[in-house]
């Protein structure tokens, strides 16, 4: 490096921002193993304070999309949708298919679960004998013959993100915009897209707890999507109670089946609807996102979107009888009744704490070797503002094979009641 890491840290470190030649060095030389862990460390805890202008975040999210190769997918009107992450977030399973079965192709790349909130890829692998596709190859195969798969990150896939956020996630350094956004949109744009369509969660459980935090994470992925030529919308969704009525790892594929069925709560199916249409504009297929949202609901309801989703897991390996069986995806070791000793409104749910509660019991991981239990999960009987008596059940929580009793014992503590409803939220904060 024609600049010691030490200069370029203390550059940081004082808030002058760095030469698009110094990223590029700095981070290349850590990939290949000459700029160490503490030094990269350093220079990430200066970024989570002093911040990344817009050609600084454009270079960072560059040289991450050139550490690895980008899917070809050889056809139009590819492409995805990105949650930040929040509880009972289950809309990958229903919206890429309902993309599919109008002619896009979805190649969903996913996370696991992390921290207090689930994972995608780990609710699908509780489908008996779904496996992940391993290549770029595979992926692209899958999207191009069936019009979605559900994938994880490759090895391939941008190495220097996968590297940088093990390093993030072990020294307090993932809770920064910059970094987020290069991070989720690295990835994206490696995917190949046309468009791509966010859903930010916003409130109490979500990364991004206040309306500002979540426009200045959109802020920021909107100029790296526009520096990529690459056509964004989305929509800053609340997240101050679970998404849907169930949350966990199986339970949420319940609630998917009940969706298919048109039996889907309410703000499930119309943010399904609303994310659906919108990929469907920002792929470029439709123009009018009216007419995309009336054929959403179309497909929706006359099984084509089903269809695309029964065809893709069995692709991918999947028992598509026990799709066929619904209730199988409510087996669990106990089932334990949460009720509270107060009538009144719901007036609040500690959704961090009831994700954690979960995670807890199995539906995450504590580390990234460990594995999760498919039994875990809850129905949760309100929402808030609704009435609840004395005694009312509030949460049915099914368990795996950890039954720990403290977090069975905490869970009436993650809602509040009081003698007035809440002023309503609205499920959609922004739509951009
Ligand atoms: N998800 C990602 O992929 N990256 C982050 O930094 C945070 C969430």
């Amino acid at each position: 490096m024609s600049i010691s890491p030490q200069q370029l840290i203390f550059q940081k470190r004082e808030g002058r921002a760095l030469s698009d030649q110094d990223i590029r060095t700095f981070l290349t030389a850590y990939l290949s193993g000459d700029v160490h862990d503490y030094q990269m460390s350093a220079l990430l805890m200066s970024i989570v304070w002093r911040g990344l202008t817009e050609p600084e975040l454009s270079t960072w999210t560059e040289v991450m999309i050139q550490s690895g190769h980008t899917l070809k997918i050889n056809r139009d009107y590819v492409v995805d949708k990105h949650s930040t992450g929040g509880v009972g977030d289950k809309t990958s399973f229903i919206v890429a298919p309902i993309v599919a079965a109008l002619g896009c192709y979805v190649p969903m790349i996913s996370g696991r679960s992390l921290g207090h909130t689930g994972g995608t890829l780990d609710k699908l692998e509780s489908i008996p004998g779904v496996k992940i596709p391993q290549t770029s190859q595979h992926i692209t195969d899958l999207t191009e013959a069936h019009g979605l798969c559900f994938a994880g990150q490759t090895p391939n896939m941008c190495p220097l993100d996968r590297k940088l956020y093990a390093l993030r996630d072990v020294t307090g350094t993932v809770e920064s915009p910059d970094l987020i956004s290069s991070s989720i949109m690295s990835k994206k744009i490696s995917e190949g897209l046309r468009g791509l369509t966010l859903d930010i969660k916003c409130g109490n459980g979500a990364f991004m707890k206040t309306i500002d935090e979540a426009q200045a994470l959109k802020k920021r992925m909107k100029a790296i999507a526009q520096a990529h030529n690459l056509d964004l919308n989305g929509v800053i969704s609340d997240m101050n109670q679970p998404l849907g009525r169930y949350a966990g790892v199986r339970p949420e594929i319940y609630e998917v089946l009940q969706v298919f069925r048109e039996e889907g709560p309410e703000d499930l199916v119309s943010l399904c609807l609303t994310l659906a249409s919108q990929m469907l504009v920002v792929s470029g297929k439709y123009s009018e996102l009216e007419k995309a949202k009336t054929d959403a609901k179309t497909v929706l309801e006359n099984g084509k979107a089903y269809q695309k989703f029964c065809n893709i897991i069995k692709a991918q390996g999947g028992d598509i009888s026990t799709l066929e069986s619904p209730d199988f995806y409510l087996k669990s070791s106990e089932t334990i009744p949460v009720s509270l000793k107060k009538s009144g409104y719901l007036t609040h749910i500690d959704t961090r704490a009831l994700g954690s509660g979960l995670s807890k019991l199995g539906a995450g991981r504590t580390s990234t070797e460990a594995s999760v239990d498919p039994q875990v999960g809850c129905l949760i009987h309100k929402r808030l503002g609704d009435p609840i008596e004395f005694g009312e059940p509030i949460l049915t929580m099914y368990l795996g094979q950890k039954n720990d009793i403290g977090v069975v014992e905490q869970a009436a503590d993650w809602f509040e009641v009081g003698s007035e409803p809440p002023d309503s939220q609205l499920l959609l904060q922004e739509v951009f």
